[in-house]
């Protein structure tokens, strides 16, 4: 709990004075909770308040948090309101297009929530009992753009690229775009929209440039040292994951992705990146580690 102070939860909210705006996701079942996790906030400067509605987890959906808030909408949109009350603050709600294919609730619950003062919403365009399965659902998540007058509907999901971002605005009616996944396969994903949106103002001309072997070299070995920084002696356990994701779009062999999802030292990541170095674009697959499917997956026993 964020409010108890608990190292580990101070740990997630830990950032650097360049991180700024910077809003804050909390979730729970209980409006007393979010509310003290708001103010706590609130106190140590934190710009905003998210609160998370979408989350298909089964331990966090018993707790009444989550997705399971979205079954209850007088409940959802009561809980919000109190929230609003006892904050200065901006706050948001992440939430998905509903429970299941019959519950479509994310319509009614943004026109409710745009009436209390909720300042943005995030739809990821899937429901609860989709998971992460099947593909995301355009027409659902233009349903919110038009249940609403003047609130910020975000939409989410599956945005892989700079065309799936600019065919999410056009198809939505969005008045933006939020990235999770993508960002992960390439971290470079929100310069190469920025580039896109400059050069059509310039010259009507999209032009996306990818980062150098050097540049992309820099980004895996500031990515760890930040992470040292942070993580101290987790942080190579921590970093192993992020190989899974990295690996396409930094070039990196499959052997030495390999090597860089089990290294256990500084001095040995430094060693598997003087070899990627070297190495760099002797990639025979080009379907991201992360994304091939289990049991299909470099690992037999996940
Ligand atoms: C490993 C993982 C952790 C996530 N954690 C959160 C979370 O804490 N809060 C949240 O609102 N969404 C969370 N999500 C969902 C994403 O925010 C996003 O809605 C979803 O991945 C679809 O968007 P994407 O295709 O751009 O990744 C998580 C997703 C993944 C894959």
């Amino acid at each position: 709990m964020l409010w108890s102070g608990h190292g580990r939860s101070r740990e997630l909210v830990a950032t650097t004075p360049e991180d700024r705006p910077l809003s804050v996701q909390i979730f729970s079942g209980r409006t007393e909770d979010l509310i003290r996790a708001a103010v706590w906030l609130q106190e140590q400067g934190y710009e905003g308040v998210d609160i998370n509605m979408g989350c298909p987890m089964a331990k966090v959906n018993g707790s009444g948090g989550g997705a399971r808030l979205m079954c209850s909408t007088d409940n959802a949109v009561r809980m919000v309101e109190q929230l609003i009350g006892a904050v200065r603050i901006p706050v948001t709600v992440k939430m998905r297009l509903g429970w299941d294919a019959t519950t479509q609730t994310a319509p009614e619950l943004a026109a409710a929530f745009e009436q209390i003062g909720v300042a943005a919403v995030t739809i990821h365009g899937r429901t609860r009992a989709q998971g992460f399965h099947g593909s995301v659902n355009r027409d659902g998540i233009r349903q919110v753009v038009q249940a609403v007058r003047s609130m910020p509907v975000i939409a989410n999901g599956d945005v892989r690229t700079v065309d799936d971002a600019f065919q999410m605005l056009q198809d939505t009616g969005c008045a933006g775009v939020a990235i999770g996944r993508g960002a992960m396969l390439d971290p470079w994903i929100f310069r190469r929209i920025r580039q896109r949106v400059q050069a059509d103002a310039e010259t009507g001309e999209g032009a996306d440039t990818d980062p150098s072997p050097d540049e992309q070299m820099q980004f895996l070995e500031q990515h760890f040292e930040l992470m040292q920084q942070q993580h101290a002696e987790r942080s190579c356990v921590l970093f192993r994951k992020f190989a899974a994701w990295y690996g396409c779009t930094l070039g990196i062999p499959e052997d030495l992705e390999d090597r860089l999802r089990r290294f256990e030292s500084a001095a040995e990541f430094a060693r598997i990146v003087n070899e990627i170095r070297r190495r760099h674009g002797e990639r025979a697959r080009q379907v991201p580690t992360a994304l091939l499917k289990v049991p299909n997956g470099p690992v037999e026993h996940w």
